[in-house]
């Protein structure tokens, strides 16, 4: 083994940087290994300068950075490759083409850290034969078969950091304050961040809600002297027989963006009772700037794990956090369904039992 190569795909998240910088550092001081860099996603076996050496200097400082040196695209997927020609966008296979650039650049196996597109897309490229060991990121934490993704602790901090500020400007001023968070289809930021930061009302995707039952926990917090409500509100939540909410529609070059439910809670809530009610959507906040002590940990072990998987060929496998140990798992299994919240699990349990509104 003497060259590997290493990439990050999809929507970046905090932790990446500290995810390369352990696996450049791993890869070099343990077993002498040449690092390559590949540029913005797979994409970067498709460019020109799509591909450059990491070394200790390049990892050097990065610990604490948000976003990713080598860049990132969550629209490059090699088996379906969007271009715009004569004004329409066309997809092409460019899987043979990509797979002929990694043999060319004779790399023993390739490390790729993303989030489930990313991670499928290697899935299929250790199908076809390329050594490929995958490293779970994602401020959602929607990969199954780990008990974290790096990027979602952070994600949760400035959550639980805007709940803080919200809380005293809304009891200050007798309001409603519904801060809508990210996550996609799982509500696990929404979940963890408003029992961490006093919501008294959360909203998910995997529990449907009514508007009566979050009136009912307004009205009860009115009747008791307490005049303002904290609401946290999934992206991808929805009212009981209604729909998602979003404010860009699936496209042929991206899949649907969500977002806009605040939104349209506030306007029900003052259309149904004349409360005082503001939104706030917290958006790539979530995302950028500094990882948490947790997501460098994670990250970091993550790295060095990817590394072990390559020596020890490991392949077609994801690096895992189970019960605080580092494993590892394999990526199809890890892939065959998303992670979502456990509506019966202990975490659910405890904000029901700390008088928390699921809206159900
Ligand atoms: O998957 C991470 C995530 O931040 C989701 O929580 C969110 O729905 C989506 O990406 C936003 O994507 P984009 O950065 O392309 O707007």
């Amino acid at each position: 083994m003497k060259r590997i190569a290493i990439l990050t795909g999809g929507g970046d998240a905090p932790g990446l940087n500290a995810a390369l910088r352990a696996a450049v550092k791993t890869a070099i001081n343990e077993y002498h290994l040449e690092v390559i860099g590949i540029r913005n996603g797979f994409d970067g076996f498709l460019q020109e300068n799509g591909m450059i050496p990491l070394d200790q200097k390049s990892v050097q400082g990065i610990l604490p950075r948000g976003g990713t040196i080598l860049g990132t695209a969550n629209r490059g997927n090699p088996f379906a490759y969007q271009i715009e020609k004569d004004g329409k966008t066309i997809t092409l296979d460019r899987s043979a083409e990509t797979i002929d650039r990694i043999q060319s650049i004779g790399i023993d196996a390739l490390i790729v850290i993303g989030g489930d597109g990313t991670l499928r897309i290697g899935c299929e490229l250790w199908d076809q034969g390329i050594p490929v060991v995958g490293i779970p990121k994602t401020i959602d934490n929607d990969i199954n078969l780990t008990d974290f993704t790096f990027g979602f602790d952070t994600a949760v901090n400035v959550a639980v950091d805007a709940f803080d500020r919200l809380h005293t400007t809304a009891e200050s001023h007798h309001r409603v304050m519904v801060l809508e968070l990210m996550g996609r289809d799982a509500g696990f930021i929404a979940l963890y961040a408003g029992i961490a930061g006093g919501a008294d009302v959360i909203l998910i995707p995997e529990i449907p809600f009514h508007y009566e039952s979050i009136q009912e926990k307004i009205n009860q917090r009115i009747s008791a002297g307490t005049h303002f409500s904290l609401i946290a509100v999934s992206e991808g939540a929805f009212p009981y027989g209604g729909e998602k909410k979003y404010w860009m529609q699936e496209n042929q070059v991206y899949a649907g963006r969500l977002g806009g439910m605040a939104e349209q809670i506030m306007h029900t809530l003052i259309e149904q009772s004349g409360l005082e009610v503001r939104t706030t959507v917290l958006g790539h906040l979530q995302r950028g700037g500094t990882p948490t002590a947790f997501d460098r940990w994670l990250a970091t072990r993550f790295g060095v794990a990817a590394v072990n998987m390559v020596v020890n060929r490991q392949f077609g496998r994801m690096a895992a956090l189970h019960s605080n140990k580092i494993d590892h798992v394999s990526l199809r299994d890890a892939l065959l369904e998303p992670k979502r919240v456990n509506t019966l699990g202990d975490t659910v349990n405890s904000a029901r039992c700390v008088g928390i509104s699921l809206g159900d």
